[in-house]
């Protein structure tokens, strides 16, 4: 059967009505497409899931600031669609900006704490806008289930909160983060780095392997991020927007001493006009 692709909320709410009306669950599983292994392990824990998957493909403009990759981010519609056809993917929704920015449109959705370390510093645009697009996804869609990575643990964890603050009858679910042969995380984003680069990439997740240990065997907090920072600089990492422990819950800083509650490991580094993240 070929996938079949939705590109407005009116055709998006019928499909899903029909398969309300026969009794059927539904997962969705939000994306901005050039799909890679890491969007396909969960699309296949959504099919594990629910009864009926929807993948959405939307490059949401009001995520990325003005100097951002916005133009150049990858897209690869044809070839997404074939994957998520192997995936045995339900459903594809890819509205256009007009369906999912109207005239007019005036409305954000803004989290504030968890929202505000780590990327929302970095990119203070960000959150904002990926709050606001995701509301209104699970609006259209209205699934029992949304899937999200841990890739962008953050993120999960924004989703998290506006869906509790915001009353959204929906269960978000965190599904890990897939890695190459090398431990780098896929992301998009890897199609931008050259080889050379991509060699110096799968330092990132060695090194903070390398920091997690040593504060799992009781070592001091300021001293495994100091390391881990020089050490990505010494492998050839171009900037670093952040390595930090913080707490997994909360993402409150750790620190400087030993470890207290549960630490995890947060990185952004930069390979030319490449950021990378990581967390673990
Ligand atoms: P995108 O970067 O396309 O990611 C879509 C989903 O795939 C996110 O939940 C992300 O965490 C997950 N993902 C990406 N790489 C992964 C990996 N290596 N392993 C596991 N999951 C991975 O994140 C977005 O799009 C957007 O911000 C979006 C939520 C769609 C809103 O526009």
């Amino acid at each position: 059967m070929t996938l079949p692709i939705v590109r407005s909320v009116a055709d998006l709410r019928a499909v899903v009505a029909g398969w309300r009306k026969a009794g059927l669950s539904v997962a969705l599983v939000p994306t901005m497409g050039a799909l890679h292994e890491g969007h396909l392990s969960l699309v296949r824990l959504a099919k594990a899931k629910a009864d009926r998957v929807i993948v959405t493909l939307f490059v949401n403009p009001t995520q990325f600031a003005p100097h951002e990759d916005f133009d150049t981010y990858p897209r690869s519609e044809e070839t997404d669609v074939a994957l998520l056809q192997e995936a045995k993917c339900d459903l594809l929704y890819a509205p256009t900006a007009a369906v999912m920015y109207g005239p007019g449109f005036a409305t954000g959705i803004s989290v504030s704490g968890v929202s505000e370390p780590l990327d929302g510093l970095a990119r203070p645009h960000f959150f904002g806008g990926v709050a606001t697009v995701v509301a209104k996804l699970l609006i259209q869609a209205g699934p029992d289930i949304a899937i999200f990575g841990e890739k962008d643990y953050q993120q999960l964890q924004v989703i998290k909160r506006m869906v509790v603050d915001l009353d959204l009858p929906v269960t978000i679910l965190g599904a890990p983060t897939a890695r190459a042969k090398d431990g780098l995380a896929l992301s998009s984003r890897n199609a931008y780095l050259t080889p050379a680069q991509r060699k110096v990439a799968g330092q990132l997740n060695l090194v903070m392997a390398k920091a997690a240990e040593a504060v799992a065997k009781g070592g001091a907090i300021s001293d495994a991020e100091a390391q881990g920072y020089a050490a990505l600089l010494a492998e050839g990492f171009d900037r670093i927007d952040y390595f930090e422990f913080r707490d997994a819950l909360d993402l409150r800083r750790l620190g400087p001493g030993p470890a207290e509650g549960e630490p995890r490991l947060f990185a952004a580094a930069w390979l030319g006009k490449t950021r990378l993240i990581d967390n673990g």
